[in-house]
């Protein structure tokens, strides 16, 4: 196992954002930006020998901050929506940032908390020979957020190709604390074009349901009979366009799935395998829900090696409390105590199977 560091770019402001590159035995590489905790590629062989960097993404510090639809990045303190943009502890009202806007350009709700720890630096360290820690301070009342909140994730590869990403939080007040990551994956490779043909499982059956600004009703909907059905292996193409209410309000999938088995321990959420590359991905995760994103709000920006990100041409697995849980009391509790530590892991395992 190595880990190397290197220079990656510069902030406007002049500060250093490096990238990290773990290998293990097998050749596998995962690398890792300081900017924004975010997990740049994921490089293995494909059924043919050839690699395949199989992450969207940038090749440069400003692309990830213009256009970075959170290609990769950490993402808190609360991941996806709170409806409103605020929420109610022990009696007293947050108004955090609505950085969602309805077509009128008036802020409707609250989204990836307003992008703080995705486009930050974050202080760096080589952990071990096999990780790569990461430490950010958000400083109280950042984007509306009460408290200062200390954070730590860590990414570890391990031998059997499996990337560990473990996640601390502890703030001094009372605040909702949801971390997620927000990689675009593409197991065919990053230019391979659309997801649609790769086959999702997902250990899911139920999701949240939304309105037409994407937050929970804060009932639970099952995919029985449903296009949200990923019970058994399916093609994410095969249903993503079906005359079904919840896919027209997001445009496809884009949707909390509720983990069957979810108990706080490492649960497996779901199978991701792409024929064309024979790469299978296994995620597993301790947290409760599980935003499947299909990669619909992409429309060509330039990624990586001058690549278009084509619309539905990488998917999000995000592992989190359901969306909008602040303010959803029938859902798992995402609000915690000054001093109370958020602690969470998700393990995303590869493998590629021959013909
Ligand atoms: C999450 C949301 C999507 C979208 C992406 C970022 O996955 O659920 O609606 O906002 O983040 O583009």
């Amino acid at each position: 196992m190595t880990v190397t560091k290197a220079p990656f770019g510069t902030m406007p402001d002049g500060r250093d954002v490096f990238e990290f590159t773990i290998e293990n035995d097998n050749g596998m590489k995962v690398s890792v930006l300081s900017l924004g905790a975010t997990l740049r590629s994921i490089i293995l062989p494909d059924k043919n020998g050839n690699e395949q960097d199989i992450l969207l993404g940038f090749d440069t510090v400003a692309d990830y901050l213009e256009k970075s639809s959170y290609q990769g990045a950490a993402v808190g303190p609360c991941a996806n929506r709170i409806g409103g943009g605020k929420f109610v502890i022990d009696e007293q009202t947050f108004d955090v940032i609505k950085n969602e806007t309805d077509q009128n350009g008036n802020g409707v709700t609250c989204l990836h908390s307003g992008g703080e720890f995705s486009f930050e630096v974050w202080q760096s360290i080589i952990a071990d020979s096999d990780s790569v820690e990461f430490c950010y301070t958000s400083p109280d009342g950042l984007n509306g957020f009460p408290g200062e909140m200390k954070v730590q994730i860590v990414y570890k590869l391990g031998q059997n190709n499996d990337l560990h990403i473990s996640y601390k939080a502890v703030c001094d007040r009372k605040t909702p604390i949801n971390l997620t990551n927000h990689a675009y994956f593409n197991l065919a490779g990053y230019a391979s074009g659309n997801i649609l043909s790769h086959v999702l499982q997902l250990n899911c059956s139920q999701i949240t349901p939304v309105d037409a600004f994407s937050i929970p009703t804060g009932e639970l909907m099952s995919v029985a009979g449903t296009a949200f059905d990923f019970t058994e292996p399916k093609q994410i193409g095969k249903d993503i366009n079906n005359d079904e209410e919840q896919l027209k309000l997001t445009g496809g999938y884009d949707h909390n799935f509720v983990i069957d088995a979810a108990d706080g321990t490492l649960q497996k959420c779901a199978y991701v395998y792409a024929e064309n590359s024979g790469i299978v991905m296994n995620v597993y995760t301790t947290m409760p829900g599980v935003q499947f994103y299909a990669g619909n709000f992409l429309k060509g920006e330039t990624g990586k090696s001058g690549t278009p990100m084509e619309h539905r041409s990488g998917f999000c697995l995000e592992t989190q409390y359901y969306p909008d849980s602040p303010n959803k009391p029938s859902f798992p509790n995402c609000i915690f105590d000054a001093g109370q530590e958020f602690i969470s892991e998700t393990v995303y395992t590869f493998e590629t199977m021959a013909d």
